[in-house]
């Protein structure tokens, strides 16, 4: 069996954020989203798995103030915390596994670019969805992104769960409704295509 968090802290030791196959340069999908929830700027976000991504950097920039970035390796957090600085101490920093996870606070979004495609059991989906219902309050906005059923079959050496809109609605359960979903192309460093689904969900 995989040892999940010494395989991440491994990937963080030893490549760089932008060496990775999941690394985009700037965070255009996700900032998106984040702005059609019409969301306050100093509202509750926390990028689950955020790794080394520069999505917090960017919502920083766009003035969200009250940010969190939970990742299984605390290397990938490290990395993120270097490169911005001073500006890290504005962000809350969280070593954890989203299946163990039990919010301190409630969030009025949740960000997970390529994370719940990892779980290939059912009982950690379950328990991500837990953990992600008891974080979002009745309105709450849940985004995901996982590969598309025709995507990748793994990432990282994991194998992943591949999803539709409509899986992942399924998967996701019924407190939630989907507000929007569509497809994107990543385009990784070594110039590969990776397909995947965005989902938009509210918290019921
Ligand atoms: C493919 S990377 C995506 C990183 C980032 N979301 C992005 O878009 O650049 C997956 C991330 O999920 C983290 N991760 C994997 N399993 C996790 C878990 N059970 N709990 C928290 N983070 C996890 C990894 O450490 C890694 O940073």
């Amino acid at each position: 069996m995989v040892d999940t968090k010494a395989h991440w802290e491994q990937v963080y030791a030893t490549r760089k954020p932008h060496e990775v196959g999941w690394f985009q340069a700037y965070p255009e999908i996700p900032l998106r989203l984040i702005a059609a929830t019409g969301m306050g700027k100093s509202e509750a976000i926390i990028d689950v798995g955020g790794g080394a991504s520069n999505l917090v950097d960017a919502l920083l920039e766009n003035g969200y103030s009250n940010v969190t970035v939970l990742d299984l390796s605390a290397a990938a957090l490290e990395a993120t915390q270097a490169r911005l600085g001073a500006a890290s101490n504005q962000v809350t920093w969280l070593v954890a596994d989203i299946t163990r996870f039990v919010p301190g606070q409630q969030y009025a979004l949740w960000h997970d670019r390529a994370v719940f495609h990892f779980l290939t059991d059912a009982a950690d989906r379950r328990l991500y969805i837990e953990a992600a219902r008891s974080a979002l309050p009745p309105g709450g906005h849940l985004i995901i992104a996982t590969f598309a059923l025709d995507g990748p079959a793994q990432c990282s050496g994991l194998d992943v769960v591949r999803y539709s809109p409509e899986s992942l609605s399924h998967e996701i359960g019924t407190g939630f409704a989907l507000e929007e979903s569509f497809g994107a192309l990543h385009i990784t460093p070594s110039q590969g295509k990776q397909s995947y689904t965005f989902c938009r969900f509210i918290r019921k």
